[in-house]
């Protein structure tokens, strides 16, 4: 069947209620709010697993490893723009299997070892499946940049099912987070002309951040001790 004439939309349109308009934006817009509401249930899941460990790991050690857990969900212009880079169709289902960073889980800790004692108490979980890990610690990006990402799936229990979501979990220092924060402000995607000697003093505070962590996590092993079960972490 070909489709109708502009005139004859604008008819149709004409002849719609308010009330119908909303409720077909509603229904047409509905699979993404569906997904969007499934994110973040999954944020949640993550961040109440994160308090759990940073409750318990609490009384082990007599100091939170966890300093804050913040979450984020993408905006969806900033899905669209990541939709268009990428070349892939604007659906609820296209977005959910080619994105992971929809829903973001950002856990602040207090030292480089805290970073990794809680990533692999998170991985050990029965319910979370490993999708992808990229250390920007052991191997930090050229500009400096510092952090552990882990792309997880997580189950949520909906009233009638289970569903596998995934969530982007970035994992930090203060220090790194402090610079992550700064440089983002500074200079992140955004254009620079000649940013030669910016990005030479970025570097340089990012690796001043880097040798301030190991420095204070050093006094920390000397009055107190190990950080988690594995001392050379
Ligand atoms: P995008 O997700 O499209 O950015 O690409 P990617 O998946 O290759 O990126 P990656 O997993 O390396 O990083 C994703 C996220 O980490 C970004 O959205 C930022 O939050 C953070 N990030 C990565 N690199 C930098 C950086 O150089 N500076 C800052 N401030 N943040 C960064
Ligand atoms: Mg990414």
């Amino acid at each position: 069947m070909d489709a109708p004439s502009d005139a004859l939309r604008q008819m149709l349109v004409r002849q719609l209620s308010n009330s119908q308009i909303k409720n077909r934006v509603q229904d047409y817009t509905m699979p993404y709010r569906e997904l969007m509401s499934y994110y973040r249930c999954a944020m949640m899941e993550v961040e109440t697993k994160f308090n759990v460990l940073n409750e318990e790991l609490s009384l082990m050690y007599d100091r939170n490893p966890i300093e804050s857990v913040k979450s984020r969900l993408k905006s969806p212009e900033s899905i669209v723009d990541k939709a268009v880079r990428k070349g892939i169709p604007f659906s609820a289902e296209s977005i959910e299997k080619n994105l992971s960073d929809i829903a973001g889980v950002r856990v602040i800790c207090s030292f480089p070892g805290d970073i990794y004692m809680l990533a692999d108490a998170l991985l050990r979980q029965d319910d979370i499946t490993l999708i992808e890990r990229k250390d920007y610690i052991k191997s930090p990006k050229p500009n400096g940049y510092r952090s552990l990402h882990l792309i997880v799936e997580i189950p949520i229990f909906l009233h009638n099912r289970t569903r596998r979501m995934k969530v982007e979990v970035q994992l930090r220092t203060i220090a790194m987070d402090w610079w992550a924060s700064l440089e983002h402000k500074i200079r992140y995607k955004k254009n620079i002309a000649d940013d030669g000697h910016v990005a030479e003093e970025l570097l340089h505070c990012a690796e001043m951040g880097a040798a301030l962590d190991q420095r204070m996590e050093g006094v920390y092993r000397e009055t107190t001790g190990a950080i988690g079960d594995d001392a050379s972490c």
